[in-house]
Protein backbone atom coordinates (compact mmCIF):
# COMPACT_ATOMS: atom_id res chain seq x y z
CA UNK A 1 0.00 0.00 0.00
CA UNK A 2 2.86 2.29 0.18
CA UNK A 3 2.68 4.74 -2.97
CA UNK A 4 5.56 4.21 -5.43
CA UNK A 5 7.44 7.52 -5.35
CA UNK A 6 8.38 8.36 -2.56
CA UNK A 7 11.94 8.86 -1.42
CA UNK A 8 13.15 7.70 1.72
CA UNK A 9 17.34 8.78 2.59
CA UNK A 10 19.88 8.02 5.06
CA UNK A 11 22.82 11.00 5.67
CA UNK A 12 25.07 8.44 2.89
CA UNK A 13 22.62 10.11 0.40
CA UNK A 14 24.33 13.45 0.67
CA UNK A 15 27.89 12.82 -0.37
CA UNK A 16 30.87 14.46 0.25
CA UNK A 17 29.05 18.29 -0.35
CA UNK A 18 26.23 18.01 1.69
CA UNK A 19 25.67 21.63 0.28
CA UNK A 20 25.80 20.90 -3.11
CA UNK A 21 22.11 20.20 -3.83
CA UNK A 22 20.98 23.77 -2.31
CA UNK A 23 20.48 26.72 -4.15
CA UNK A 24 22.27 29.68 -2.59
CA UNK A 25 18.95 31.18 -0.57
CA UNK A 26 18.65 27.60 1.16
CA UNK A 27 22.48 27.57 1.70
CA UNK A 28 21.86 30.85 3.68
CA UNK A 29 19.02 29.00 5.55
CA UNK A 30 21.22 25.70 6.38
CA UNK A 31 24.21 27.63 7.85
CA UNK A 32 21.84 29.83 9.96
CA UNK A 33 20.53 27.31 12.23
CA UNK A 34 22.65 27.53 15.33
CA UNK A 35 21.55 23.79 16.17
CA UNK A 36 24.07 20.71 13.87
CA UNK A 37 21.22 18.78 14.26
CA UNK A 38 18.66 20.54 13.27
CA UNK A 39 21.02 21.76 10.36
CA UNK A 40 21.45 18.14 9.10
CA UNK A 41 17.68 17.06 9.56
CA UNK A 42 16.81 20.61 7.38
CA UNK A 43 19.22 19.94 4.50
CA UNK A 44 18.62 16.02 4.61
CA UNK A 45 14.86 16.41 4.35
CA UNK A 46 15.39 19.12 1.53
CA UNK A 47 17.41 16.63 -0.34
CA UNK A 48 14.67 14.03 0.04
CA UNK A 49 11.59 17.03 -1.10
CA UNK A 50 13.77 17.57 -4.41
CA UNK A 51 14.92 13.93 -5.33
CA UNK A 52 10.84 13.75 -4.90
CA UNK A 53 10.40 16.76 -6.67
CA UNK A 54 12.43 15.31 -9.59
CA UNK A 55 10.99 11.92 -9.49
CA UNK A 56 7.27 13.59 -9.82
CA UNK A 57 8.68 14.88 -13.51
CA UNK A 58 10.64 12.46 -14.54
CA UNK A 59 7.62 10.10 -14.06
CA UNK A 60 6.05 12.74 -16.37
CA UNK A 61 8.37 13.03 -19.08
CA UNK A 62 9.98 16.12 -18.37
CA UNK A 63 13.56 16.43 -17.56
CA UNK A 64 13.91 17.96 -14.43
CA UNK A 65 16.03 20.70 -13.22
CA UNK A 66 19.07 20.15 -11.15
CA UNK A 67 18.85 19.82 -7.39
CA UNK A 68 19.76 23.34 -6.61
CA UNK A 69 16.78 24.28 -9.23
CA UNK A 70 14.53 23.59 -7.27
CA UNK A 71 14.10 25.46 -4.33
CA UNK A 72 11.48 24.42 -1.70
CA UNK A 73 11.23 27.57 1.22
CA UNK A 74 9.18 27.34 4.23
CA UNK A 75 5.49 29.46 4.86
CA UNK A 76 4.93 31.19 8.11
CA UNK A 77 3.47 27.74 8.96
CA UNK A 78 6.51 26.01 8.69
CA UNK A 79 5.15 23.99 5.65
CA UNK A 80 7.41 23.53 3.01
CA UNK A 81 6.63 25.30 -0.43
CA UNK A 82 8.06 24.22 -3.96
CA UNK A 83 8.79 27.39 -6.23
CA UNK A 84 7.35 26.89 -9.58
CA UNK A 85 9.40 24.78 -12.06
CA UNK A 86 6.73 24.85 -14.60
CA UNK A 87 3.54 26.06 -15.76
CA UNK A 88 1.98 23.19 -14.69
CA UNK A 89 -0.53 22.69 -11.69
CA UNK A 90 2.01 23.75 -8.24
CA UNK A 91 4.18 20.90 -6.72
CA UNK A 92 2.92 20.28 -3.51
CA UNK A 93 5.95 18.13 -0.94
CA UNK A 94 5.55 16.82 2.52
CA UNK A 95 8.87 16.41 4.57
CA UNK A 96 9.53 14.14 7.82
CA UNK A 97 13.46 14.43 9.09
CA UNK A 98 14.90 12.60 12.20
CA UNK A 99 16.49 9.22 13.37
CA UNK A 100 19.14 9.38 10.54
CA UNK A 101 16.36 9.75 7.71
CA UNK A 102 14.19 11.91 6.13
CA UNK A 103 11.12 11.12 3.49
CA UNK A 104 10.10 13.58 0.60
CA UNK A 105 7.26 13.11 -1.48
CA UNK A 106 5.69 15.43 -4.40
CA UNK A 107 2.46 15.27 -5.77
CA UNK A 108 0.90 17.79 -8.23
CA UNK A 109 -2.06 19.74 -6.68
CA UNK A 110 -5.63 19.03 -7.82
CA UNK A 111 -7.21 16.75 -9.71
CA UNK A 112 -5.09 13.58 -10.43
CA UNK A 113 -2.90 14.40 -7.54
CA UNK A 114 -3.63 16.20 -4.10
CA UNK A 115 -1.65 17.19 -1.15
CA UNK A 116 0.84 14.63 0.68
CA UNK A 117 1.75 14.20 4.07
CA UNK A 118 4.69 11.50 5.20
CA UNK A 119 6.00 11.28 8.85
CA UNK A 120 8.48 9.24 10.20
CA UNK A 121 8.88 8.21 14.05
CA UNK A 122 10.58 5.82 15.54
CA UNK A 123 9.01 3.02 17.60
CA UNK A 124 9.88 3.44 21.30
CA UNK A 125 7.93 2.91 24.81
CA UNK A 126 5.50 5.42 25.01
CA UNK A 127 4.47 6.80 28.25
CA UNK A 128 0.71 6.04 28.81
CA UNK A 129 -0.14 9.65 30.03
CA UNK A 130 1.14 11.24 26.81
CA UNK A 131 -1.52 9.10 24.58
CA UNK A 132 -4.27 11.80 25.60
CA UNK A 133 -2.11 14.54 23.58
CA UNK A 134 -3.12 12.55 20.20
CA UNK A 135 -5.62 9.48 20.59
CA UNK A 136 -8.88 9.64 21.20
CA UNK A 137 -10.60 7.72 23.87
CA UNK A 138 -11.50 5.08 21.72
CA UNK A 139 -8.26 5.12 19.96
CA UNK A 140 -6.47 5.06 23.22
CA UNK A 141 -8.48 1.99 24.41
CA UNK A 142 -7.49 -0.09 21.61
CA UNK A 143 -3.85 0.33 22.24
CA UNK A 144 -3.82 0.01 26.07
CA UNK A 145 -5.65 -3.05 25.47
CA UNK A 146 -2.18 -4.82 23.75
CA UNK A 147 0.94 -5.75 25.86
CA UNK A 148 3.27 -3.24 26.95
CA UNK A 149 6.84 -3.03 26.82
CA UNK A 150 9.62 -3.83 28.81
CA UNK A 151 11.99 -1.35 30.28
CA UNK A 152 13.58 0.24 27.00
CA UNK A 153 12.24 -2.36 25.07
CA UNK A 154 8.49 -1.57 22.94
CA UNK A 155 5.79 -3.87 22.78
CA UNK A 156 3.10 -4.17 20.58
CA UNK A 157 1.02 -1.14 22.51
CA UNK A 158 3.71 0.95 21.61
CA UNK A 159 3.85 0.03 18.43
CA UNK A 160 0.55 0.04 17.46
CA UNK A 161 0.55 3.72 19.12
CA UNK A 162 3.43 4.90 16.77
CA UNK A 163 1.68 3.92 13.89
CA UNK A 164 -1.22 5.81 15.16
CA UNK A 165 0.57 8.73 15.81
CA UNK A 166 2.72 8.53 12.81
CA UNK A 167 -0.32 8.39 10.10
CA UNK A 168 -1.88 11.24 12.66
CA UNK A 169 0.90 13.35 12.00
CA UNK A 170 0.86 12.44 8.04
CA UNK A 171 -2.89 13.54 7.99
CA UNK A 172 -2.23 16.33 9.64
CA UNK A 173 0.66 17.75 7.60
CA UNK A 174 -1.21 17.09 4.48
CA UNK A 175 -3.59 19.88 4.94
CA UNK A 176 -0.75 22.22 6.17
CA UNK A 177 -2.85 23.84 8.69
CA UNK A 178 -2.22 26.79 10.66
CA UNK A 179 -1.31 26.86 14.10
CA UNK A 180 -4.67 26.11 16.14
CA UNK A 181 -5.40 22.90 14.61
CA UNK A 182 -3.95 19.41 16.32
CA UNK A 183 -4.00 15.43 16.06
CA UNK A 184 -6.96 15.16 17.70
CA UNK A 185 -8.93 15.98 14.97
CA UNK A 186 -7.62 13.03 12.49
CA UNK A 187 -9.09 9.82 13.50
CA UNK A 188 -7.05 6.85 12.45
CA UNK A 189 -6.95 2.88 11.97
CA UNK A 190 -4.04 1.25 11.49
CA UNK A 191 -3.60 -2.64 10.39
CA UNK A 192 -0.42 -5.11 10.93
CA UNK A 193 0.30 -4.95 6.98
CA UNK A 194 0.70 -1.37 5.61
CA UNK A 195 -3.25 -0.49 5.70
CA UNK A 196 -4.48 2.94 7.24
CA UNK A 197 -7.69 4.70 7.03
CA UNK A 198 -8.05 8.48 7.90
CA UNK A 199 -10.93 10.21 9.03
CA UNK A 200 -10.79 14.45 9.51
CA UNK A 201 -13.03 15.93 12.17
CA UNK A 202 -13.40 19.05 13.55
CA UNK A 203 -11.59 22.04 12.21
CA UNK A 204 -9.32 20.25 9.91
CA UNK A 205 -12.48 18.30 8.36
CA UNK A 206 -13.62 22.03 7.80
CA UNK A 207 -10.00 22.98 5.75
CA UNK A 208 -10.19 19.15 4.11
CA UNK A 209 -13.32 20.04 2.66
CA UNK A 210 -12.62 24.12 2.07
CA UNK A 211 -9.26 22.34 0.24
CA UNK A 212 -11.09 20.29 -1.74
CA UNK A 213 -10.01 16.89 -1.04
CA UNK A 214 -12.48 13.89 -2.53
CA UNK A 215 -11.05 11.17 -0.36
CA UNK A 216 -7.96 10.36 1.66
CA UNK A 217 -5.71 7.40 1.26
CA UNK A 218 -3.11 6.49 4.12
CA UNK A 219 -0.93 4.02 4.71
CA UNK A 220 2.49 2.78 6.87
CA UNK A 221 5.94 0.71 6.51
CA UNK A 222 8.75 -0.01 8.79
CA UNK A 223 12.11 0.29 7.91
CA UNK A 224 13.98 -0.70 10.64
CA UNK A 225 12.62 0.48 14.10
CA UNK A 226 11.32 3.90 12.01
CA UNK A 227 7.12 3.57 11.40
CA UNK A 228 6.86 5.94 7.96
CA UNK A 229 3.30 7.07 7.02
CA UNK A 230 1.75 8.60 4.04
CA UNK A 231 -1.69 10.29 3.73
CA UNK A 232 -3.04 11.56 0.08
CA UNK A 233 -5.98 13.98 0.89
CA UNK A 234 -7.35 13.60 -2.87
CA UNK A 235 -7.40 15.91 -5.49
CA UNK A 236 -6.86 18.51 -2.89
CA UNK A 237 -5.04 21.73 -3.91
CA UNK A 238 -3.43 24.21 -1.42
CA UNK A 239 -5.25 27.54 -3.30
CA UNK A 240 -8.68 26.77 -3.07
CA UNK A 241 -8.97 27.97 0.66
C1 LIG B 1 4.68 20.58 12.53
C2 LIG B 1 4.71 19.09 12.82
C3 LIG B 1 3.69 18.39 11.93
C4 LIG B 1 6.13 18.56 12.53
O1 LIG B 1 6.22 17.16 12.70
P1 LIG B 1 7.44 16.48 13.45
O2 LIG B 1 7.10 15.03 13.61
O3 LIG B 1 7.76 17.26 14.68
O4 LIG B 1 8.70 16.65 12.51
P2 LIG B 1 8.95 16.04 11.05
O5 LIG B 1 10.40 15.90 10.87
O6 LIG B 1 8.13 14.84 10.81
O7 LIG B 1 8.40 17.19 10.09
C5 LIG B 1 9.06 18.40 9.97
C6 LIG B 1 8.66 19.01 8.65
O8 LIG B 1 7.24 19.19 8.63
C7 LIG B 1 6.97 20.25 7.71
N1 LIG B 1 5.97 21.10 8.34
C8 LIG B 1 6.09 21.96 9.37
N2 LIG B 1 4.91 22.55 9.63
C9 LIG B 1 4.02 22.04 8.75
C10 LIG B 1 2.63 22.27 8.52
N3 LIG B 1 1.91 23.14 9.23
N4 LIG B 1 2.03 21.58 7.52
C11 LIG B 1 2.74 20.71 6.75
N5 LIG B 1 4.07 20.46 6.94
C12 LIG B 1 4.68 21.13 7.93
C13 LIG B 1 8.29 20.97 7.43
O9 LIG B 1 8.71 20.65 6.12
C14 LIG B 1 9.22 20.38 8.46
O10 LIG B 1 10.54 20.22 8.02
P3 LIG B 1 11.52 21.48 7.73
O11 LIG B 1 11.25 22.48 8.82
O12 LIG B 1 12.89 20.92 7.75
O13 LIG B 1 11.09 21.98 6.37
C15 LIG B 1 4.37 18.79 14.33
O14 LIG B 1 5.35 19.35 15.15
C16 LIG B 1 3.00 19.29 14.75
O15 LIG B 1 2.78 20.46 14.96
N6 LIG B 1 2.03 18.35 14.91
C17 LIG B 1 0.64 18.62 15.20
C18 LIG B 1 0.37 19.27 16.51
C19 LIG B 1 -0.26 18.35 17.51
O16 LIG B 1 -1.48 18.17 17.62
N7 LIG B 1 0.55 17.73 18.33
C20 LIG B 1 0.04 16.81 19.33
C21 LIG B 1 1.13 16.43 20.26
S1 LIG B 1 1.89 14.90 19.81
Amino acid sequence: MAPPDWQLLDAAALGEDPEAFLSPGERAVARAFTAEKRRQDWVLGRAAAKAAVRALLRREGAAPPAPAGVVIQALPTGAPHVLPVDAGPPIVVSISHGHGLAAGWALRAGPGGGLPGLDLERVRPRREGTLRFYLSPEERAGVLALAPGADDEAGPRDDLAVRLWAVKEAAFKALRPPRGMGLLDVRAEVDDVGGARVAYTGRLLERAQALGAREVRAGWLRRGDVCVAWVQAVDAHPDRE
